[in-house]
């Protein structure tokens, strides 16, 4: 069989690196990979494939930045001539990015079936672009791999249900389990005036987020509050956005360039409780015993709200700045380190 595999953005790497090891090990499987280019800068890209062992792209369409119609279709006709030139029985796609989209529009009207690897996940936030890219992406699909019973419900109430959508559990944690004996302590740590274990990590890239001045001003005006020292790896964009508002770091954050994988397991697995907007730090927090805050007013990874391991705190200035003092949930998250 061959499987044409559609990755762009860093969670993709991260997603394939797992599924992508498995494929290797199989005779009956030929494995292509496209890169659509949606990330480029090499701390956001190269670093994983170096790191994850990822099989180096056979297609990079070099295709990032600029508008979500421009992105998307640019990737879509760049894929459909590589579609049309490897003939591949199946395409597969993982999330909810731009690159996921085009793949499988691009394959779905040349009638090669789609895989969907987290399908059925839902915000119920229709002006997320991930929420448009997620929907569309699962009605294109032909098998639909879900990661949790939630999601297989989300789809089942748009009507897709059956042999062809499977629980098959989450990709990040068979990653997260995999790499956890080989993170990496960042070079940089140990020049910083902070400890392990007293530290809280955040992220924030989510276009609500950053492209919204009153909520970025309101995030970082809650993470400043905070008595702990801040680790923040920046997001390309977000740095951007620091100078588009005019709004300076406080003296308890210490901003550093994204980091690989291996690094940011680190931090995750060293830090006192993480801060986030992303969909795969929120659950990394959980793998590696950590209470989380997510800067988002709602959440595609519910059971973790349910059980009092992650709190929503959304952009609200009171909640962040109180949660960061008193975190919840530290005694809800599972510890990886007892399996
Ligand atoms: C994208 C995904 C988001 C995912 C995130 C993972 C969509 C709609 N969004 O958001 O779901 O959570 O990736 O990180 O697909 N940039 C650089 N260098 C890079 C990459 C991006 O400078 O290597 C800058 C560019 O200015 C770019 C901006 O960041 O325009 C946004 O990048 P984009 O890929 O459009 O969205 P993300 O915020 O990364
Ligand atoms: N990540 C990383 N380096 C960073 C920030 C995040 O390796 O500096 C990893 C993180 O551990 C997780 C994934 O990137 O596995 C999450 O990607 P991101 O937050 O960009 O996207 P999302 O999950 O929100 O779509």
């Amino acid at each position: 069989m061959k499987l044409l595999t559609v990755i762009g953005a860093r969670p993709q790497f991260i997603k394939a690196a797992t599924v992508s090891r498995a494929v290797a090990g199989r005779d009956d499987v030929n494995e292509v990979i496209v890169h659509t280019g949606q990330h480029y800068d090499a701390n956001m890209s190269d670093v994983f494939f170096e790191e994850l062992s990822i099989p180096k792209p056979n297609y990079h369409l070099g295709i990032g930045g600029g508008s979500h119609g421009k992105m998307t279709g640019r990737q879509m006709e760049e894929i459909e001539s590589v579609l049309l030139k490897e003939s591949p029985d199946v395409v597969l796609v993982y999330g909810d990015t731009n690159s996921t989209l085009a793949g499988a529009l691009a394959a779905v009207k040349l009638h090669i079936p789609v895989a969907h690897v987290e399908a059925g996940l839902r915000s119920f936030n229709k002006k997320m672009p991930e929420e448009i890219n997620r929907i569309l992406t699962d009605h294109a699909s032909t098998s639909l791999f879900a990661p949790t019973q939630t999601a297989i419900k989300n789809l089942s109430s748009e009507g897709i249900c059956g042999d062809h959508v499977q629980m098959v559990g989450d990709v990040m944690y068979d990653a997260a389990l995999f790499y956890r004996d080989r993170a990496r302590k960042p070079s940089w740590f140990e020049e910083l005036p902070i400890s392990e274990n007293e530290f809280v990590l955040a992220t924030i890239h989510r276009a609500e987020n950053t492209d919204n001045p009153q909520r970025f001003a309101a995030i970082f005006a809650g993470l400043a509050q905070s008595e702990k020292s801040i680790v923040l790896p920046l997001h390309p964009r977000t740095r951007a956005r620091l100078k588009d508002h005019g709004i300076q770091p406080s003296d308890n954050m210490h901003i550093v360039d994204p980091v690989g994988y291996l690094e940011m397991v680190w931090l995750e697995a060293h830090c006192a409780l993480v801060a986030t907007d992303s969909g795969g730090v929120q659950k990394e927090a959980y793998f590696h015993g950590k209470p989380c805050i997510t800067l988002r007013d709602e959440t595609e990874w519910v059971e973790l709200v349910e059980i009092g391991a992650n709190v929503l705190v959304g952009a609200q200035f009171d909640a962040i700045t109180s949660l960061l003092k008193n975190p919840r949930g530290s005694r809800a998250t599972e510890n990886l380190r007892r399996r």
